[in-house]
């Protein structure tokens, strides 16, 4: 604490990343990134960017990426925003369109930078208690608010939402910004990318840092109507105005464009996953249902704490949230290779 701090900083409580530990032969299932690498196209981009044009600022609009994004999404490139990760786009929804008289409503089981942005902003929100179950009940967002945000995929539940209740949700709410965050949306969850056309409070965020394989470029995007992205513009340009460096733009076009190696890939973790929640079943884990590279499960007997330290010291790192109290006993598991899950099974079957 500092007199010199303004005096917001005082009352900010920043998000807490997963750890990045630096030690080999770790087993690392604790911030959902992909197991495989970027495709092969993405590195002869960066190579190919590697080049005096480096003096040269980038493109502050970002009209080459937007258009590869726009063309793959059916939308046009003004109905296109990106950012420095979608945690940046994020930042900037929250400022942009989700700051009002009324609260902000999101699940009280979520991503956590949601209260983050609201602490930064200023932002009044409310949490809503998701059902028994952990899903999200559209019926109790039926209720006065500046906005409305959360993902699909659901994290760390990793639970997704049938397309027809987001959009029940937007026919019955059309006076604030929906932002549906669809970070793991590409692991098996229904995209809400062609409710767009219909729906112009419709915001869709989505991210490079997990079914692209690029969490190390940072790139993130929104489509939404001409009118939403307007709104990122002015708050991006009146913050930074060249948050994609030519090598992440580069990187994030040729990944765009290689959708075989997208589809592969996710293919390949959609497969890890199915096999491995059968594996957990049968060591008494009850795992939640997941549309997403990560599996929220506990085990009968054993609590989220214990097993998560207990792994570690076989140098397995998963996530485990202290808090709600609800989620103490999970472990948010990242789905890895098949033999990371291998390794994770046996060290299980050790423990238990
Ligand atoms: C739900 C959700 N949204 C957004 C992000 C941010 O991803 P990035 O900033 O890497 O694009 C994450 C990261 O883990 C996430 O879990």
């Amino acid at each position: 604490m500092s007199k010199l701090w303004s005096d917001i900083v005082h009352k900010l409580t920043p998000y807490v990343p997963g750890e990045q530990p630096k030690l080999d032969d770790l087993v690392k299932l604790n911030t959902n990134e992909n197991p495989y690498g970027p495709s092969p196209r993405v590195l002869e981009a960066l190579k190919l960017e590697a080049a005096d044009s480096l003096r040269l600022y980038p493109d502050p609009n970002s009209d080459a990426l937007k258009a590869v994004i726009a063309e793959v999404h059916h939308l046009k490139a003004n109905q296109v925003f990106v950012g420095n990760g979608s945690d940046e786009v994020l930042a900037h929804t929250f400022q942009a369109l989700l700051k009002h008289d009324k609260p902000l409503l999101f699940p009280d089981i979520t991503y956590s930078f949601y209260p983050v942005y609201c602490g930064l902003y200023d932002i009044e929100y409310k949490a809503i208690a998701l059902a028994d179950d952990f899903t999200i009940n559209i019926d109790d967002y039926d209720q006065l608010n500046g906005g409305i945000i959360f993902p699909n995929p659901n994290a760390p539940t990793g639970i997704p939402l049938a397309l027809m209740q987001i959009e029940t949700l937007l026919q019955k709410n059309t006076q604030s910004v929906v932002v549906i965050d669809e970070a793991y949306v590409d692991f098996g969850t229904e995209s809400a990318v062609n409710l767009i056309h219909r729906y112009p409070n419709l915001l869709v965020t989505h991210t490079f840092s997990k079914a692209r394989s690029l969490a190390g470029l940072r790139v993130g995007y929104a489509l939404g109507s001409a009118d939403l992205i307007e709104a990122l513009m002015r708050v991006k340009d009146s913050f930074n105005s060249y948050p994609i460096d030519r090598f992440a733009s580069a990187g994030a076009i040729a990944a765009m464009q290689d959708a075989t190696y997208f589809e592969q890939t996710c293919s390949k973790v959609i497969e890890t996953r199915e096999r491995l929640v059968k594996e957990l079943t049968v060591l008494g884990f009850d795992v939640l249902p997941s549309g997403a590279n990560f599996i929220f499960a506990k085990h009968q007997l054993k609590g989220g704490a214990e097993l998560t330290a207990l792994l570690r010291e076989k140098s397995i790192i998963v996530r485990h949230f202290k808090s709600p109290i609800r989620i103490a006993a999970y472990l948010r598991i990242t789905i890895g290779t098949d033999a990371q899950s291998k390794k994770l099974i046996s060290a299980l079957k050790e423990l238990l």
